[in-house]
């Protein structure tokens, strides 16, 4: 409990603070060894980006909001304590969480830095909703969060009426604010879901309408949640482009919500049983929003044998059981236009191409520098020191794979929780182990990661349990 001294013991904001306190494993190196088969049923924690957006709009709606199977890692614990320090109280209501919200534009002076730890979504959208509000409030994250591009969002927001430190362009940083933001119509720079629910969760607090055009759809959980808690939103396409408008001085209505099981987390687990002979698993009730399922597309199109099946919807969202077996794969070229709808997943797929025969080319990946790592330059080094040919250029890489993986190399993960994930994926198939340095970043998005693969099969331990 260092980063929160001083709470009331059993306080709501205590609680939540020990419940990320819990997760907050050690920052200790993993080692994936070469494994049996792995098989059986599971599920995957809930969907991060969903995860994320359920609290917020609970936060600013009237009313209770219950959200079920909502992730319990420590990017989304975080959002939970900061919108509990901006006077939103988020609880534990048995196996749900409870958000009271306090509707548009009530937030609360907070009265310390707000800490978004290791996640770019909590703080980027976030600032959207702080922006509506006549408060000031100082954002602070983690080493790698403080490296990260703000002024993507910032500039926006400013634009609206939002007064931003001078000169600031990443954490730690001043916003301010106000209870008169104007509408705009704004064109994306970049393919970014998160700029884009910046501006539309701002724009709910303005006068008038706000529209965001996109040049690639990017993932629209917050265009879609925001019409299941009643804000009066619409998409249009103009010239190709989606064109998304939310009606200011809007108000939202407490909802109950059933995350489901993020695709981004099962991906790993698709992969290690693409990779590992005679695997076969399922995975129940996970996201397949068409915005998330490029990974899943690119795999198909490799040759794996992956179905989605008992597709229904949960919650506004399409969700399906995905089941896999182990198959023999071989390389293909990934379209630049696929990367919104795959963007978290290139790392895991660099390492699937590996064992893919001919070489698999990704383009379009400049969005992926600005990650919670270099993710472009961490993948290719990772692939590289375990033995696997790998090109990175400016904005894209290419995997030689089909020859085996030697492994034996230890991956630097820079605080980047997927990297970790998708190395200790690779080692799962390598003729010999593969360490990553730090396996607690993981528990940001996927605090399960290790016990449900085991559970599957997949040999993983501390450096000191492996022998020689
Ligand atoms: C997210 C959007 C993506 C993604 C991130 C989650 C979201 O980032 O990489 O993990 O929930 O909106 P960008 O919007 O920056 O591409």
């Amino acid at each position: 409990m260092t980063w929160a001294p001083g709470l009331p013991v059993g306080s709501r904001e205590a609680r939540l603070v020990e419940a990320a306190d819990m997760l907050q494993t050690a920052h200790a190196p993993l080692v994936s060894m070469r494994s049996p088969a792995l098989t059986g049923r599971v599920r995957v924690p809930g969907d991060k980006s969903i995860s994320h957006r359920a609290l917020m709009l609970g936060a600013l709606a009237s009313g209770r909001t219950r959200i079920t199977g909502l992730l319990e890692g420590e990017d989304v614990l975080n959002t939970g304590r900061v919108l509990n320090a901006m006077g939103c109280p988020v609880n534990q209501a048995g196996d749900a969480w409870e958000v009271l919200g306090r509707g548009v534009g009530g937030l609360a002076q907070p009265e310390r830095a707000l800490d978004f730890g290791n996640s770019g979504t909590g703080v980027r959208l976030m600032m959207g909703l702080i922006a509506g509000n006549p408060i000031v409030a100082r954002l602070v994250g983690d080493a790698s969060l403080s490296r990260r591009p703000m002024g993507r969002v910032l500039d926006p927001l400013a634009r609206m009426g939002a007064e931003v430190e001078a000169g600031a362009r990443t954490l730690p940083l001043t916003l301010r604010g106000s209870a008169d933001l104007l509408p705009i119509e704004y064109q994306l720079p970049v393919a970014s879901a998160q700029i884009k629910s910046a501006i539309l969760l701002a724009g709910l607090h303005a006068s008038g309408r706000t529209s965001v055009i996109e040049p690639e759809a990017t993932r629209d959980h917050t265009e879609r949640m925001l019409g299941y808690f009643g804000a009066e939103v619409t998409v249009a396409m103009a010239d190709g482009k989606r064109r998304i408008s939310v009606a200011g001085n809007g108000e939202l209505e407490g909802r109950t919500l059933a995350v489901p099981g993020d695709p981004s987390s099962a991906a790993f687990l698709v992969a290690a049983a693409l990779i590992v002979p005679q695997s076969e698993i399922r995975i129940e009730a996970v996201l397949v929003n068409p915005t998330r399922t490029g990974f899943y597309t690119t795999l198909q199109e490799m040759g794996a044998d992956l179905t989605l099946e008992n597709e229904r919807e949960q919650g506004g969202e399409p969700v399906a059981d995905l089941s896999v077996r182990h198959s023999p794969l071989k390389g293909v070229r990934v379209p630049a236009a696929r990367a919104p709808s795959m963007i978290d997943e290139y790392p895991v797929l660099a390492c699937v191409a590996a064992y893919a025969e001919g070489e698999t080319e990704m383009a379009g990946l400049a969005e992926l520098k600005v990650k919670e790592s270099d993710r472009l330059a961490a993948t290719a080094a990772g692939l590289q020191v375990n033995g696997v040919n790998a090109r990175p250029a400016a904005d894209s890489l290419i995997v030689a794979g089909g020859k085996g993986v030697r492994g034996g190399g230890t991956v630097k993960t820079h605080l980047d929780h997927r990297i970790a994930m998708a190395f200790l994926t690779l080692g799962l198939a390598a003729d010999r182990p593969v360490t990553v340095d730090d396996a607690g970043i993981i528990a940001t998005s996927f605090p399960q990661f290790r016990s449900l693969m085991q559970g599957l099969g997949a040999r993983l331990a501390a450096p000191e349990d492996v022998r020689g």
